[in-house]
């Protein structure tokens, strides 16, 4: 059974799914691997490296398409490459569910698709396949080398002869994966760090890595939302929106660094930084917005530009900054889908009944199953995604 590698967007996107260690990895299962020629160059992964891995190469995605019964991708297929799809084939991906329109057409051709997006986060045994987990994290703290990078003075304190160096005050709003690296990376560099999130358990993860916790007021029943949302956002009344704006207002007047990373699965981002609140920064000092791929965090920001506002305030638009770590997050992403496709396998003792003799594998697709369950978005000519 072969599984095949499309290539990315190259303008868009430098990771692949699957490296040449993963196939090794494959290989010992007994798949046989295809990759489209090219799709690992952007993330320093030549095809030259898949050969010695034992991967095949072929010179188009319709070539990759034509030969694999399951299909790895880092971000949705191109139109064209899902017209090539049959009944039958599976496709992994990172398949943006949500904004995806071209879940009709995967059901309709008979695909099962599965976007890693939605597996399910407190799951013991799928850790290792979370993706948003995996490249949320390295791009927390991408985010600070970036802000580092735009702005005009250091992170640490310097005492000098000419003079001693503040260090710089960062402010992290959104405190799940991303945000949490982001504090340990901007606290290792020597910042000031303050942080907020809308889930109060995020508190004491905040002050474990040595930042302040920005407090915005929270009534009893908001209270209570938040335990019983098992540690996922919540919708914020207006008047926690309200008193949100007013704390986020004080702190960025006196930051360097603001690093945004809200996201609501399925949502827009929420809007936590408005107008009002860039006009009181201070000249030079930057934001990274890292929601900016859905909506944006910060008001103004651009996906992939850098905006200077008239005070003289940076807004880095970073849609996708784990692309920007191309050789790591691929490298965690690929290991995120092999652990993945091994639970689509069926055990060895049921392998003497497998239909595909090619490779002595056969596959065990079972929507039952709580992580399979969760992530095909279409199975049997259906759309499964529940509406959100
Ligand atoms: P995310 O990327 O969806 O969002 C980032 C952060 O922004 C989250 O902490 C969220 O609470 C916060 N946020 C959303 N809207 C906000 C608003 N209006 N104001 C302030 N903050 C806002 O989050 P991520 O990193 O994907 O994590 C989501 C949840 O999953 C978290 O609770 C995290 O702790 C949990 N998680 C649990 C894991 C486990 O138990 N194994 C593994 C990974 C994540």
């Amino acid at each position: 059974m072969k599984i095949g590698v499309i290539s990315a967007d190259v303008a868009s996107e430098s990771r692949v799914a699957i490296t040449p260690d993963a196939v090794k990895k494959l290989r010992k299962l007994g798949f046989e691997v295809v990759i489209q020629s090219g799709a690992g160059k952007a993330a320093y992964y030549a095809d030259e490296l898949y050969q010695a891995s034992g991967a095949d190469i072929a010179s188009s995605s319709a070539e990759v398409i034509a030969q694999s019964r399951i299909i790895t991708t880092v971000n949705d297929l191109p139109a064209a490459a899902i017209e090539g799809l049959t009944s039958g084939q599976i496709v992994i991906g990172m398949l943006d569910p949500y904004r995806n329109t071209q879940l009709d057409t995967y059901a309709t051709k008979g695909v099962t698709a599965f976007a890693m997006e939605l597996l399910p986060r407190t799951l013991s045994r799928a850790q290792n396949m979370d993706v948003l987990s995996s490249q949320a994290n390295l791009a927390g703290y991408k985010a600070v080398l970036l802000a580092a990078n735009e702005y005009s003075r250091p992170f640490p304190m310097f005492m000098t002869s000419a003079g001693t160096v503040k260090p710089a005050k960062v402010v992290i709003l959104g405190v799940g994966v991303a945000g949490l690296q982001a504090i340990a990376t901007a606290k290792r560099l020597g910042a000031v760090v303050e942080a907020s999130d809308l889930r109060p358990t995020a508190r004491e993860q905040v002050e474990s890595l040595g930042g302040k916790w920005l407090d915005v007021p929270m009534s009893a029943e908001e209270a209570e939302t938040a335990k019983s949302t098992g540690g996922y956002a919540w919708t914020p009344s207006e008047q926690y929106v309200k008193d949100q704006a007013a704390v986020v207002d004080k702190a960025l007047s006196n930051a360097d660094i603001v690093i945004t990373t809200a996201q609501i699965p399925g949502r827009n981002a929420p809007r936590l930084v408005h107008g009002a609140t860039l006009a009181k920064m201070k000249a030079g000092s930057v934001l990274i917005d890292m929601a900016a791929g859905t909506g944006g965090n910060v008001e103004g920001s651009v996906p992939n530009e850098t905006i200077t506002t008239d005070n003289g305030v940076r807004i880095v638009g970073a849609a996708n900054i784990p692309s920007m770590l191309a050789a790591q997050s691929s490298d965690l992403y690929a290991n995120n889908l092999v652990n993945f496709i091994t639970t689509l396998i069926a055990p060895a003792s049921d392998n003497a009944s497998a239909s595909d003799a090619s490779a002595n594998l056969a596959l065990k697709l079972d929507m039952e199953d709580e992580i399979q369950g969760a992530l095909a978005v279409t199975h049997d000519s259906q759309v499964r995604l529940a509406k959100r």
